[in-house]
């Protein structure tokens, strides 16, 4: 079986997840949310009441942490000291400060640490800020996806709709183009596009196209790979 190793960074809502999930499906690759990760440490931080600016508290709470990324049937759930968080980390009181944590050096490295050890020799679709750039500086293929402001705040807007959760199509926008910041303007390993990798702006493209293009990088590699 052909494996790969596949990074997919963006900004907010740029539909890295999804799309991430697709591919890794269609490949039989695993998935790993590494958003998934942070939120998980800043739900943590916010129940057990240290400070997000405590970053040797933070990379304690971590060292101490049991956090795991498990499929299921359900899709991905994240487990966190046995206890399944997946809902909890979503909620907009973490989504809204998760990019403080994020920011912390000693709580990169050991997260940087954490997810490349969850690769070893399987094909991996992994999403993310710094994935090309950090975590896999060696991937295979590396994408960044991005799309406007305006129509990220509108599918994350869509989403809660859907969802029954309450939403501000305003203050989303906001709020994407605060975290957004904070992500691209942070010292260590910034929302950047890797110098390898291929952009792919999804403003106007749907989850299926952007599927099918990825998969089309990767065949193209692969077949170029089986003549070299
Ligand atoms: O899905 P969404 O774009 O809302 O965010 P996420 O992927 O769940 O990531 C949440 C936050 O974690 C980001 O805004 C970053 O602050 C941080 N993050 C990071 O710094 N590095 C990563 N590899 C992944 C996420
Ligand atoms: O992971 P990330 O924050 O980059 O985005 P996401 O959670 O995968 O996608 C945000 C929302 O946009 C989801 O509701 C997706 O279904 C939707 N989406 C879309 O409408 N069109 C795309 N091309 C990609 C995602």
């Amino acid at each position: 079986m052909n494996t790969m190793t596949i990074a997919i960074d963006g900004p907010a809502a740029a539909g890295k997840s999804t799309v991430a999930k697709k591919v890794a499906e269609k490949l039989s690759f695993i998935y790993v949310d590494t958003g998934a990760m942070y939120r998980a440490l800043t739900w943590k931080a916010l129940k057990q009441g240290i400070s997000l600016e405590d970053e040797d508290g933070l990379a304690q709470l971590l060292s101490q942490s049991d956090l795991n990324l498990v499929q299921s049937d359900a899709g991905q759930r994240v487990i966190l000291d046995q206890r399944d968080v997946s809902e909890e980390i979503r909620t907009a009181e973490v989504t809204n400060q998760v990019s403080i944590v994020a920011k912390h050096k000693n709580v990169r490295e050991e997260m940087v640490q954490r997810q490349q050890e969850l690769v070893k020799d399987k094909g991996v679709v992994m999403d993310g800020r710094d994935i090309g750039t950090h975590v896999l500086p060696d991937a295979e293929v590396k994408i960044f996806m991005i799309a406007s402001v305006e129509e990220r705040a509108e599918r994350r807007h869509k989403e809660n709709l859907e969802k029954g959760f309450p939403s501000d199509l305003k203050q989303l926008k906001e709020e994407i183009r605060k975290r957004d910041e904070i992500d691209s303007n942070r010292e260590i390993a910034p929302l950047v596009k890797a110098e390898d990798a291929i952009e792919i702006d999804t403003t106007s493209m749907n989850i299926d196209e952007v599927v099918e293009g990825i998969l089309n990088i990767v065949n193209e590699k692969w077949e170029k790979g089986e003549q070299g």
